[in-house]
C-alpha cells in the first residue's frame, strides 16, 4: 500500500494505472463498516484508494471536530489487510490550500433530519467527496447505507453536476446487539455502551409494525419515541419516517420509506436506519 499527503502525488498515481479505480473516502478510526467498502471496492476494481480526512467544513460549532478519535496506525493496518492499494492522509492546507470557498449545496435534500439539525454539514460533505472525487477519479465510489441521507446527498450532487462515476451504496455493518458500527461509538463509556442498542430495537420495533400492516408514519414514529423513552441514558434528537429519496416525512406510506433517528447517548450522538422495505 502506498501512502501519500499531496493532491500532486494522488494524481501522478492516477495517471500511471490502467483499468479501473474504486474510491472509500473515509474520516479514519476505521472499524468493520468502513473495511465492508474497502472489500466491496476490492472486489469491483482493479485499483482501491481509500481517503483519510478529518473533514472540517462538515463540523458545526460545538460539534466533535477537536476530540474526533484519531488512530493512523490501527488505520494502516486494516487497509494494508483489506487490500488497498494506495492511502491518500491530506492535511488541512492540502485540501483547502485557499480556504474557505466554492461550497457545493444540493438543494432540498439536505434540508430536512441531519441538514436541519447540523447547517452545513452536508455542504461541507458534498464540497469535500466532489473535491475527492475530482482528485481521485475513480470509476466507483463507495459509501454505507449507515449515513443514508449522506448517500442520498451524494447520489443527487452526482447526477446534477454530471460527475463521471457510479455511487455504490453498501449494507450497515452492525455489532451482534444491532448497535450499527460507528467511529463515533468511542464516546461511549461502558453504562451507554449498553445503553446504545436502544436505537436498533426502536428501529425494529417500527419496523415490525410496518411488517403488521401499519402504514400511518406517525405511529411508527410513536413507537420508536416509546422504546427509546425506556431507556434513560438516551436523549432523542429526532425520530423519522421519511420518503427514501426526499427525505421529507410521510404521513401515509404508499410506498418505500426510511426509518431514521438520531439519539443522544452519553457525549456520543449516534444516528441509525432502516429501509421500508428491507433491503435484499
Ligand atoms: P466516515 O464517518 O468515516 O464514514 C466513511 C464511510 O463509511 C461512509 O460512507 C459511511 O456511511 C460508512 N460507514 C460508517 N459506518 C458504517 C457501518 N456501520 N456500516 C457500513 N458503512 C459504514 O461519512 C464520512 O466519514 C464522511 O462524511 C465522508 C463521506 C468521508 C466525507 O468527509
Amino acid at each position: 500500500m502506498r501512502e501519500v499527503t499531496h493532491v500532486a502525488d494522488v494524481r501522478a498515481w492516477r495517471a500511471s494505472l490502467a483499468g479501473t479505480v474504486g474510491l472509500v473516502p473515509t474520516m479514519g478510526y476505521l472499524h468493520a463498516g468502513h473495511v465492508s467498502l474497502v472489500q466491496r471496492a476490492r472486489r469491483d476494481n482493479d485499483h482501491v484508494a481509500v481517503s483519510l480526512f478529518v473533514n472540517p467544513t462538515q463540523f458545526g460549532p460545538g460539534e466533535d471536530l477537536s476530540r474526533y478519535p484519531r488512530d493512523l496506525d490501527r488505520d494502516r493496518a486494516q487497509l494494508e489487510q483489506a487490500g488497498c492499494d494506495l492511502l491518500f492522509v491530506p492535511g488541512v492546507a492540502d485540501m483547502y490550500p485557499a480556504g474557505p470557498g466554492t461550497l457545493v449545496d444540493t438543494g432540498e435534500v439536505s434540508r430536512p433530519l441531519e441538514g436541519e439539525r447540523r447547517p452545513g454539514h452536508f455542504q461541507g460533505v458534498a464540497t469535500v467527496v466532489l473535491k475527492l472525487l475530482n482528485i481521485v477519479q475513480p470509476q466507483r465510489a463507495y459509501f454505507g447505507q449507515k449515513d443514508a441521507q449522506q448517500l442520498g446527498v451524494i447520489r443527487t450532487m452526482v447526477r446534477d453536476l454530471d460527475v463521471p462515476v457510479e455511487i455504490v451504496g453498501c449494507p450497515t455493518v452492525r455489532e451482534a446487539d444491532g448497535l450499527a458500527l460507528s467511529s463515533r461509538n468511542s464516546y461511549l463509556d461502558p453504562d451507554d455502551r449498553r445503553a446504545a442498542p436502544v436505537l436498533h430495537r426502536a428501529l425494529t420495533a417500527a419496523r415490525r409494525l410496518w411488517e403488521q400492516g401499519e402504514r400511518r408514519g406517525e405511529a411508527l414514529r410513536e413507537t420508536m419515541r416509546r422504546v427509546l423513552a425506556d431507556e434513560p441514558r438516551a436523549r432523542v434528537d429526532y425520530v423519522s419516517v421519511a420518503d427514501p429519496l426526499t427525505f421529507r416525512e410521510l404521513d401515509a406510506m404508499d410506498g418505500p420509506a426510511l426509518l431514521s433517528l438520531a439519539v443522544f447517548v452519553g457525549r456520543a450522538r449516534l444516528i441509525d436506519n432502516l429501509a421500508l422495505p428491507p433491503a435484499g
